[in-house]
């Protein structure tokens, strides 16, 4: 196999080769800088999705025939990955879900209901993507909790410069380890430091940090954390909650079905065992091979290579488009590439973001335009919508020049 790390920089052009969406030919050629919201899928992960249907499908933790327990061994051996990857003390604190929203609203519904009364205090950031804001709003609402945000710095760094205060009386605090609109680094560990001397347990949203940067639970200070398997080279239809075991032990499931039961009675039930007990239902197990075996090309990179690639590619961008456009084009998000990651939010000329989308899309590139599930920072940057370019992998610096000549295009066609 040809070496994807040459003089400790990722090797795009081997990178790319592994990722069937480029053989396609297209004209303009395809500049994919959309993985922020959901990232290609290399050769590796679709063929082990392939295979096991081909060969070894079975319901998992049931039958006791050799297929049926080669599925579950397979099924098991991707929770296993996973754990490792985020530094999880047991395979036990890793509970597959659907997504990263749901794995946050299985910390609203199991953590909070068991343990948040009337009054009790809910710190979020303004950051927030609405899976991490909604769940809390509900259960607000159910409850009668009270809500309170840690605000942002006008160079869109989490404030952080009174947490004692804003952490006092609080129960749980929910932030996002990386802002999927400003690509903003979060001080996760000083956070949670704060939080857990207020009392409080840590939910973490690492949808977009997990896929991008070396991620350890311990070093993090995490209660629970959140991602999802179609940001980082996986499939869709597969989330990931961590939580500490002590915590998951005694929260009570969320969903109930087979599966999370070791006994049912007409008037009752028992809870299976960790994972299995936050697990209702047949779980999505193709999609678990995905991950893993997404997680195995993520370890083939190194995680380090990884955040090298980006944090020169971001580097490259800020430069490239602040010299070519100045303050005519204002990216959103801290200005230090080693603080961010690689999310690029920009407004441009007073051009609308889907008319950008649109016209960049003439020329093969791929950004994505909105409020990026983010209504409250929207309004806090004082825009309706954003354009977003974002990072993976298998994007280079002619990705980003090419991004750079479309909005040359953008520009002559909208501002005459
Ligand atoms: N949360 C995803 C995004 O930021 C969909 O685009």
């Amino acid at each position: 196999m040809a070496a994807l790390i040459v003089d400790d920089v990722l090797d795009v052009t081997r990178v790319r080769a592994d990722f069937p969406v480029y053989d396609r030919r297209r004209e303009p050629p395809l500049v994919f800088l959309d993985s922020a919201a959901s990232s290609h899928k290399p050769r590796a992960v679709l063929d082990a999705m392939d295979d096991y249907y081909r060969t070894t499908h079975a319901n998992v933790h049931r039958g006791v025939y050799a297929m049926a327990e080669e599925a579950t061994a397979r099924f098991e051996a991707a929770r296993a990955k996973v754990a490792r990857f985020i530094g999880a003390a047991s395979s036990r604190e890793v509970l597959f879900t659907k997504n990263a929203t749901e794995s946050l609203n299985l910390v609203a519904h199991s953590w909070g209901r068991a343990n948040l009364r009337r009054g009790d205090v809910v710190v979020l950031t303004e950051m927030e993507h609405h899976a991490n804001l909604v769940p809390w709003l509900l259960l607000a609402d159910q409850l009668d909790l009270r809500l309170r945000y840690l605000g942002i710095t006008d160079d869109g760094l989490l404030d952080t410069s009174d947490l004692e205060t804003a952490l006092d009386g609080a129960r749980l605090v929910g932030l996002t380890a990386m802002s999927n609109v400003l690509g903003t680094l979060t001080p996760v560990r000083q956070v949670a430091d704060a939080a857990h001397a207020a009392g409080a347990v840590v939910v973490v949203d690492a949808s977009q940090y997990v896929p991008h940067l070396v991620t350890d639970v311990a070093a993090l200070g995490a209660d629970f954390l959140a991602f999802t398997g179609h940001k980082m080279l996986g499939p869709t239809g597969i989330g990931v909650l961590w939580g500490r075991e002590a915590l998951l032990e005694a929260m009570p499931p969320f969903l109930g079905g087979g599966e999370m039961i070791s006994d049912v009675r007409l008037d009752g039930f028992t809870c299976n065992e960790l994972p299995w007990k936050f697990e209702a239902g047949t779980p999505p197990i193709a999609e678990a091979i995905g991950l893993g075996a997404a997680v195995g090309e993520l370890e083939r990179y190194g995680m380090e290579a990884v955040r090298a690639h980006e944090v020169a590619l971001t580097s490259y961008a800020l430069r490239t488009l602040a010299g070519r456009y100045g303050d005519e084009l204002v990216v959103h998000g801290p200005a230090d590439p080693c603080g961010r990651g690689g999310v690029l939010s920009f407004s441009f000329r007073g051009i609308h973001p889907h008319d950008i989308s649109q016209v960049l899309d003439q020329a093969g590139v791929c950004v994505r335009a909105g409020h990026h599930c983010a209504k409250p920072l929207m309004r806090r940057l004082g825009v309706g919508a954003t354009a977003r370019a974002s990072f993976y992998v298998y994007n280079d610096e002619a990705d980003v020049d090419a991004l750079a000549d479309a909005l040359d295009s953008c520009s002559e066609l909208f501002c005459f």
